[in-house]
């Protein structure tokens, strides 16, 4: 596991985005594992910059997306601020910039009729294109990944999962107030990858960013492995996994020094 420790959002997004970028050069078709919410933003704009300013060419890519609320999927006739579909949010933060085929890319279904159905037909989706090599995450203030919340298997699949109470409250006020519609009015269940799933990814990146996530960032990395915080299932991958914090997300964590200490190391172990 790789900590890096930045002092602004900006830098945790750039490097973030460098990471997938020569993914994308070394393996032009490659699978990408995408995340929503606030925090991947900055990566995202970054990559659409790399898009226009440098070429990095996303024809061959492929993507699939960890969750998406269940009963609502992209309507393009609504205003973006009233669509709060995750599909919805790639194409106006990601797809629609750059050129990836939007036949390559998948969002879950939240209109599924036969979500069990659904969620198996994902994970073959998956395995037919040869797996995720790089998996983008961030973290829930409950320490989700996806919307894997407290209680969910460490060896969970793509399910329907109903959101916790802290869930509902977060994604409402940063998101969901925005359309007019009560908390009450909110999808209470998504579809998401498992924690299993997540973990058979190739490589990884978790970003978190801001003091509000200082707490349970700790957890994750520093306490336990726990289904309380979903997260902490780092510990058991297997793959490449690189954690990039900003300062404020990184307040609370007790090894920082060590943290610092093994990036240096560890550029220095490359360049000799
Ligand atoms: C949602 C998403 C998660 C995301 C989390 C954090 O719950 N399902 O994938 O990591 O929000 O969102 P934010 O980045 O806005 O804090």
């Amino acid at each position: 596991m790789n900590i890096l420790l930045r002092d602004t959002y900006q830098e945790m997004s750039k490097e973030a985005a460098n990471i997938i970028a020569n993914q994308i050069k070394v393996k032009p078709n490659c699978v990408i594992g995408l995340a929503t919410g606030s925090t991947p933003r900055g990566t995202y704009k970054e990559l659409i910059r790399m898009h226009k300013e440098e070429g990095l060419d996303f024809s061959r890519v492929r993507t699939f997306n960890l969750d998406e609320y269940l009963g609502l999927s992209m309507d393009l006739e609504k205003p973006y601020e009233l669509d709060q579909s995750y599909m919805r949010f790639m194409y106006e933060e990601l797809f629609k910039h750059i050129n990836i085929p939007l036949e390559n890319t998948l969002v879950p279904d939240g209109h599924t009729q036969k979500p069990d159905q659904y969620c198996r037909w994902y994970e073959e989706q998956i395995v037919a294109t040869g797996g995720i090599d790089i998996q983008l995450l961030g973290l829930g203030g409950d320490g989700h990944w996806g919307f894997n919340e407290p209680g969910s298997s460490l060896a969970s699949r793509t399910r329907v999962e109903p959101l916790t109470e802290k869930t509902l409250d977060d994604n409402y006020e940063s998101f969901y107030k925005k359309t007019g519609a009560t908390r009450d009015q909110m999808p209470k269940f998504a579809i998401t990858m498992g924690i299993g799933t997540i973990l058979e990814a190739r490589s990884a990146i978790m970003l978190v960013n801001g003091e509000r996530k200082a707490d349970i960032v700790a957890k994750a990395i520093e306490g336990p492995v726990t289904s309380q915080v979903t997260a902490s299932a780092m510990h058991l991958y297997q793959g490449e996994m690189t954690i990039i914090l900003d300062k404020g997300a990184a307040s609370k964590l007790k090894h920082r020094s060590h943290y610092l200490h093994v990036e240096t190391a560890r550029k220095e172990l490359n360049q000799s």
